[in-house]
């Protein structure tokens, strides 16, 4: 195992009735931001839920965050933060609205341009305290340190990190997650299992902790995912799934063990260009790229064809073939189309990808850097 740092301050609220709790996770006098997205809370009762629980303070609304959140609505709610003098975040919502407050966050007390934070290494040196109230699970950000904004004029789709931008709690009521849409329900399991594979499938430095952690995780969202879809109602499902997507990418699986990200550097790009939705890029990228990478994936590929497949007979390479197809089968199953055809998407299209993974400095991905241009071409082509 490696040398590792684990740190992750996030106060986790699981379970039905736990919006009530938000008031005293936030400190007595705060004048605070209550953020969301397009309305869906009000659909579900969330509004009013945290409405009531904000009773008791100064609070000011901002809606509009939307799906891939856009730097310039982000700046908007950061003008509003300065203006008001408020000085903490409430997000409400998904991802997109969770990785929107820490940008909030972080933008309200940053001096110069604020995309620097999101170009440049290093830039947050301070950042508001914020929690959130997770109404769809899939990115983890509910309790990690990332946040991924996006510069529609640019076509530009960045992340940036900082310990400071953990959310101080964040409230998993799985009763929120009923009013979602199949496809949110979809894209939430697949998000997070590649989360758990690009931190799993690498190779191996004898941790066996983080391993049975992320087949465990694994193994739920491959039979709790099916049956959100078909059981929508069940409860039980879906808090197994929130909590596997927490636990997905909260820093503890990762810790210690080598870390790959490419599917998620190369699916930023054809979202940011394509429109796709995050975890649809991820389905497509990742068998392709596992297929591009078995040599070096060789060990963890058969790790996961076994204990995570169950696949004890053929000699490797047919099972590593099958546990690849199996991932594909997989995201089908739960609905997402898995090849670039399927949204129109050609060759043509093709060396404007690579050009924007290039002009990101994306030219050495995985967990030995040894995925290049040349081979997420080959990634690309065989997408199609
Ligand atoms: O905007 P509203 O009206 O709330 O509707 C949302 C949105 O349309 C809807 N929704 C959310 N909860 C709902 C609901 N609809 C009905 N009932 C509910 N309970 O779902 C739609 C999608 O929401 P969004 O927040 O965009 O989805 P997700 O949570 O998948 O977040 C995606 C964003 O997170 C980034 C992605 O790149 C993308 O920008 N990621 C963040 C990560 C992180 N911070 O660690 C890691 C991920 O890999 C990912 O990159
Ligand atoms: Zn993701």
């Amino acid at each position: 195992m490696n040398n590792f740092q684990f740190y992750n301050p996030t106060r986790i609220l699981f379970g039905e009735g736990q919006i009530a709790s938000v008031a005293d996770n936030i400190p007595q006098g705060s004048r605070v931001l209550f953020a969301y997205g397009g309305g869906s809370i009000h659909k579900n009762g969330v509004y009013d839920q945290v409405r009531k629980s904000l009773e008791q303070f100064e609070f000011f609304e901002f809606s509009g965050i939307e799906v891939n959140p856009s730097f310039v609505t982000l700046m908007e709610a950061t003008s509003l933060v300065q203006r008001e003098n408020i000085d903490f975040i409430l997000a409400v919502g998904g991802g997109s609205v969770v990785d929107g407050a820490k940008f909030i966050a972080a933008a309200s007390v940053y001096e110069g341009d604020a995309w620097n934070i999101m170009t440049k290494p290093n830039q947050v040196k301070q950042a508001l305290p914020l929690g959130c109230v997770l109404t769809l699970p899939a990115t983890g950000s509910e309790s990690n340190g990332n946040s991924v904004v996006t510069r529609y004029e640019t076509h530009e789709k960045l992340g940036f990190f900082s310990p400071l931008v953990f959310p101080r709690f964040a409230v998993l009521d799985p009763t929120t997650t009923l009013t979602l849409p199949q496809r949110q329900v979809s894209n939430g399991v697949v998000d997070a299992f590649v989360h758990v594979i690009e931190q799993y499938l690498t190779y191996p430095v004898n941790a066996p902790i983080q391993d049975g952690f992320s087949e465990s995780l694994l193994k739920t969202l491959i039979s709790e995912g099916p049956k959100a879809l078909a059981n929508p109602n069940d409860i039980t499902v879906r808090s197994n799934i929130m909590w596997s997507a927490t636990l997905a990418l909260n820093g503890l699986i990762s810790s210690g063990v080598p870390q790959d990200w490419a599917t998620h550097m190369i699916g930023h790009e054809l979202t940011a260009l394509h429109g796709v939705d995050h975890a649809v890029s991820l389905a497509i990228i990742l068998p392709p790229l596992l297929q591009e990478m078995t040599e070096e994936k060789h060990a963890k590929l058969l790790q996961y064809a076994t204990n995570v497949w169950n696949i004890d007979s053929g000699d490797d390479a047919s099972k590593i073939a099958l546990a690849i197809e199996k991932t594909r089968d997989f995201f089908e199953l739960m609905q997402i189309k898995t090849r670039l055809s399927d949204y129109q998407i050609g060759k043509h299209d093709i060396p404007e990808i690579l050009g924007q993974l290039e002009k990101h400095n994306m030219m050495q991905l995985g967990e030995r850097g040894q995925v290049t241009l040349d081979r997420t071409q080959k990634i690309l082509l065989n997408a199609l």
